[in-house]
């Protein structure tokens, strides 16, 4: 049962006693329990076994005391059931046995089957609603960047084949936009069906685009896959991924409840281009995570101060955690924004606190 619900009024833009605190790929291998898993399971393996998920789904939640849970599994894992032939290589990311060249292979694509391909993902949610005490958030990858690595493959550095089917065949791009937004949708629909209490769409490699080609070529798709999901009650995440910033004065009317910021744009800055209307995430440049921890403070308190302008902020990083990252400085980050935003959001608990110590 959720006793912390923190994460969710956040969403919703309503006030808090302190900052709510997740980060993007929580679960992972900073985690020396986490790589023994891995040293007897891939990412797949572990996928396909609903309570090991669940468990590595847990595990950060326990350890570093986080506000929000975010399921174990991947955003290529549902274009299985689409057809696709792809493993998850470690050190590498996503690769497709036969990328996507053709419309041929577009029209090959099948729709969705939650319930039979995938029931192993709606088991662990329901285990997990079963539980956590904070919210679950599940998630999906959006259109523009499933088919980055459908079309090239593997990870790209600048999306060469991807822009090339976007630019030279509007048609057929749009087609697989529309094929990846329905299995979108439904995926996402089904994770709330079992107990997800948030979905966040991950478009991790979008800000690629420029703001008139996301117009024209993605917004389409993702105003349709927010509108589907607007009757459901639980709160909407879209992350339009790393350098996105020019890209959120034309998302302003999407049916989402909060928008995911990257670090090359501070808080204040990010909800001024978002006409405020939404509440936001983030931003902390992980990789100052690699910095002493007054540093990572000093940085974590600027974001803080901004975001706390306004009701609608989740602490968060700008983008996943790397590897590298520290177990040790991961929790003495939590700690420290549950500690000063709570100083501020909430002055007079502390007053009593201390009243009480002394
Ligand atoms: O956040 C979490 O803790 C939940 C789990 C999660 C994973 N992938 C597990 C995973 C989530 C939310 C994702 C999303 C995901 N996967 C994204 C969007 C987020 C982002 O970082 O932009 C993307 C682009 C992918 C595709 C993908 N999967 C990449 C690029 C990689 C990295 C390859 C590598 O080895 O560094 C993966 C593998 C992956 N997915 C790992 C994890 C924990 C790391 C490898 C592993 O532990 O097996």
């Amino acid at each position: 049962m959720i006793t912390n619900d923190r994460f969710l009024k956040a969403c919703r833009k309503q006030p808090v006693d302190r900052l709510p605190v997740w980060y993007m790929r929580q679960a992972g291998r900073y985690d020396p329990e986490y790589r023994k898993i891995k040293e007897k399971y891939s990412l797949l393996e572990i996928c396909l076994q609903p309570e090991l998920a669940a468990e590595v789904t847990l595990m950060p939640v326990r350890k570093l005391g986080v506000d929000a849970a975010i399921l174990y599994s991947d955003i290529m894992n549902p274009v299985a059931s689409l057809g696709i032939d792809f493993d998850i290589v470690p050190n590498v990311g996503p690769v497709i046995a036969n990328p996507i060249r053709s419309t041929q292979d577009i029209d090959n694509l099948r729709p969705i089957d939650v319930e039979g391909d995938l029931s192993h993902v709606l088991k662990t949610i329901e285990i997990l609603d079963r539980e956590l005490e904070v919210p679950l958030i599940s998630f999906a990858g959006a259109p523009f960047t499933i088919a980055s690595y459908l079309i090239e493959g593997r990870p790209s550095k600048n999306y060469i084949r991807t822009k090339e089917l976007m630019y030279s065949e509007p048609e057929v791009w749009h087609r697989l936009m529309d094929k990846l937004g329905d299995m979108v949708i439904t995926y996402l629909k089904a994770h709330v069906a079992s107990g997800a209490k948030a979905v966040q769409l991950f478009d991790s490699w979008v800000g690629a685009l420029s703001p008139n080609d996301f117009k024209q070529y993605v917004r389409p798709v993702i105003e349709r896959i927010f509108k589907e999901l607007s009757h459901l009650a639980e709160p909407k995440i879209y992350f339009p991924g790393v350098s996105s910033g020019e890209l959120l004065p034309t998302i302003i009317d999407l049916q989402a409840e909060v928008i995911g910021l990257d670090w090359r744009l501070s808080i204040s800055e990010g909800r001024r281009r978002l006409d405020n209307r939404f509440a936001v995430q983030g931003n902390l440049d992980p990789l100052v995570l690699t910095a002493p921890m007054s540093v990572i403070k000093e940085q974590a308190k600027a974001i803080m101060d901004e975001g706390m302008l306004k009701p609608g902020y989740i602490f968060n990083l700008g983008h996943g955690l790397f590897p590298e990252a520290s177990l040790e400085k991961l929790k003495e980050l939590t700690e420290y924004v549950h500690d000063y935003s709570s100083s501020v959001l909430n002055p007079s608990a502390k007053e009593v606190n201390s009243n009480v110590q002394a």
